[in-house]
């Protein structure tokens, strides 16, 4: 797994350890990534030590815990703690995940937390997403249509092609996918990236959608679709158990049934 990704001229320091909880008897170790920009300092390390007796089974309760006891400053997204909202991303002990969904338990030894690879930070666990939305909006996701709306009714779609979304619209757009795809590390600029051309397949396979060609006209391009190399990353890693790679080979399909 790639290195998250530091601030320009800058090394990451040893920061503070807290001490454990007196009387604890099952303890555990969190060594977590800092950076304030404000501070003008290098990124630090700080670990902290919690009981495990008085602290929640996920990841997320840790960091909550922490927050709440040690240092207010611990600064990280987290909404649903439920692995739908997606905003909790983070690499742990090496591998990027939701923090909620991930157990204490089982991670081996200490617990090490650093931002998602490769994204610029804006402060500790909190990565720039900015670029990530930007590339999502340029896939349209949205139902795009030509023929008018029916009467009265919606565009209906039969059980079969709605079957044909599963696996796609479930994707929360936490990037845990494409912060591991090795070529969305080195050409992030112009590859889209597993996670946005899993939805922009999502519309792609939607029969009620009438952009088809549009759509494919807009990933024709040796960078923004074909830059991936089917590593399949992506796939081994998405917390909702989604296969990115299998989404990006049905574009490139329709994409050569098109020029056929
Ligand atoms: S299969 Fe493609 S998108 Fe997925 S990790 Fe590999 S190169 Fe990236
Ligand atoms: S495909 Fe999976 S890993 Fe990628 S953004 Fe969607 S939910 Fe996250
Ligand atoms: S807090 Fe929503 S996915 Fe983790």
């Amino acid at each position: 797994m790639a290195q998250f990704r530091l601030p320009k001229n800058s090394v990451v320091q040893k920061g503070q350890a807290h001490p454990r909880a007196t009387g604890a008897k099952r303890t555990k170790s969190f060594k977590i990534y800092r950076y304030d920009p404000d501070s003008g300092k290098n990124p630090r390390y700080d670990t902290f030590e919690l009981d495990l007796d008085q602290t929640g089974p996920m990841v997320l309760d840790a960091l909550i815990k922490i927050k709440a006891e040690q240092d207010s400053s611990l600064t990280f997204r987290r909404s649903c703690r439920e692995g739908i909202c997606g905003s909790c991303s983070m690499n742990i002990d090496g591998r990027n995940g939701l923090a909620c969904t991930t157990a204490i338990e089982d991670v081996k030894g200490q617990v090490k937390i650093t931002p998602l690879p490769h994204m610029d930070v804006i402060k500790d666990l909190v990565p720039d997403f900015t670029h990530f939305y930007a590339q999502y909006a340029s896939v349209r996701p949205w139902l795009q249509t030509v023929s008018p709306a029916p009467a009265g009714k919606e565009r209906l779609q039969s059980p079969a092609e709605r079957a044909k979304l599963d696996g796609l619209y479930e994707c929360i757009l936490c990037a845990c996918c494409s912060t591991s795809c090795p070529s969305y590390w080195w050409n992030g600029d112009k590859f889209l990236g597993p996670a946005i051309l899993l939805q922009a397949y999502r519309w792609l396979a939607d029969s009620r959608d009438e952009m088809t060609g549009e759509r494919l006209d807009a990933l024709e391009d040796p960078f923004r679709l074909y830059r991936c190399h089917t590593i399949m990353n992506c796939a081994n890693v998405c917390p909702k158990g989604l296969n990115p790679a299998k989404a990006i080979a049905e574009v490139k399909k329709m994409e050569a049934e098109r020029v056929l």
